[in-house]
Formats: structure tokens, C-alpha cells, sequence
């Protein structure tokens, strides 16, 4: 998505070759307008395939992925990160490792809003390690219910969740694929040459 691209050149900051940092337009800050554009283009890919739920996770996968829902006129459900574990037994519940904060913590949702019969769109913010896609797939098969794609905003296509996912029979779409942030410098899958 060139319009996604050309903000991560622009207004992204590089800030090691594991991490860029979008807070001006997805994660502090929110462009409206490219997160209308976002929605856009995930309905356009996933407009066939059925979708009768979002699922995203708290807090920066919901922004793009309301835009999503929106426009495929489905509801928006999102996972919430729970510190302890407190026995509910009224939510699905799945437990996510993050590898660039180093912490684990338990994701949940109710069980009100996951049924057997729902074709699930999965979205996120970025994809890294895939540890948070594959929490919400574990919640997803947990309702017994289908996940029909895994959507990503911004995916490190040099880490290994994608990879990971599809080897697993997940789709994967994702809207901008990053091949390295080697030398601050921002390069995309099949882009010829260095953008920034
Ligand atoms: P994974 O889910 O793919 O395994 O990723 P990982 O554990 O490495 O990521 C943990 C958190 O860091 C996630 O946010 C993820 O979106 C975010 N993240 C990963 N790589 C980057 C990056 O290069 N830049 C930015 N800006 N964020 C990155 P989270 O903890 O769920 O936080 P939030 O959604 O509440 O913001």
C-alpha cells in the first residue's frame, strides 16, 4: 500500500535495526485519514472471504482495525491484556510471549463474543514474532470458530512471524512489508532500491 509506505518513510523513525517507531500516525498520535485508507484496503482484500468478526488486541491494533470493520460491516471485538490470572471462566483466554518487551501476559476474550459459526479477520498493528496473532488464533480455535486471514498494518518481514504463521495455514496479508531497518535506513520486500 503506497500511501502506508511513503508514511513510514516520511514520518517513521528507525530506531534500531529491530525497531521503528511509528507513534506519528499509528501508535501515540493516529492519522485518521491513512487509517480510513488502511480500513479500505483490508476490506478490499478480505471482502470475499465471508468475515463476520475483527479481532484485534488492546490498545494500537484497534485503531486500523475498527477502520476495517467498519467498512466490512462487521463488529470490532478486541482482546484485553489481563496482569494476573484471575479465574474467569466466561472468556477464552490465551497466553502471549513478547519477546521485545520481554514480558508474558495473559490476552482474554469474553465468551459473549467469539461463536462457533464466526469466519474471523485477525488484524494487528505490526508483526513481529507473531506471538500476538497467534494468541488471538489460539482464542479464535478456542470458540471453535474459523480464522479466515491474519492482516497487518506494518509487518518485519526479517522476523519470523510470517513465516511461522503461514508454514502453520494462516493468511497473512499485510499491507506494508518491511525487509530491513539495517543502517536507519527503511527497505521494503520487492522495493528495488533503499527508500530511506
Ligand atoms: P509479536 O506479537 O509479533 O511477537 O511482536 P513482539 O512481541 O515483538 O511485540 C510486542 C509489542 O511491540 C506489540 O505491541 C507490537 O505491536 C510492538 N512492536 C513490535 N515491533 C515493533 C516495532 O518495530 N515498532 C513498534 N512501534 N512496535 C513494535 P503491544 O505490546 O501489543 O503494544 P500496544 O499494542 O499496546 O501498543
Amino acid at each position: 500500500m503506497e500511501r502506508l509506505k511513503q508514511a513510514i518513510v516520511e514520518r517513521g523513525i528507525v530506531l534500531s535495526e529491530h525497531v521503528l517507531k511509528v507513534d506519528t500516525f499509528l501508535n501515540h498520535q493516529i492519522d485518521t485519514g491513512l487509517m480510513a485508507a488502511v480500513g479500505e484496503e483490508f476490506a478490499r482484500i478480505f471482502q470475499q472471504d465471508g468475515i463476520t468478526k475483527v479481532l484485534t488486541i488492546e490498545s494500537s491494533g484497534i485503531a486500523p482495525s475498527f477502520m476495517a470493520a467498519s467498512k466490512l460491516e462487521v463488529p470490532l471485538v478486541f482482546a484485553r491484556k489481563r496482569k494476573s490470572l484471575t479465574m474467569d471462566e466466561h472468556v477464552y483466554a490465551s497466553r502471549v510471549y513478547s519477546f521485545t518487551k520481554r514480558t508474558e501476559s495473559e490476552i482474554a476474550v469474553s465468551k459473549d463474543f467469539l461463536a462457533s459459526g464466526d469466519r474471523v479477520l485477525i488484524l494487528d498493528d505490526f508483526l513481529a514474532n507473531g506471538q500476538a496473532a497467534k494468541g488471538l488464533i489460539e482464542i479464535v480455535e478456542k470458540a471453535e470458530a474459523v480464522v479466515a486471514g491474519v492482516g497487518i498494518v506494518i509487518e518485519k518481514s526479517f522476523q519470523p512471524g510470517r513465516e511461522q504463521l503461514i508454514n502453520s495455514g494462516y493468511r497473512v496479508e499485510s499491507l506494508a512489508r518491511v525487509a530491513s531497518l539495517e543502517n536507519g535506513r527503511v527497505t521494503f520486500v520487492e522495493s528495488e532500491a533503499p527508500i530511506k
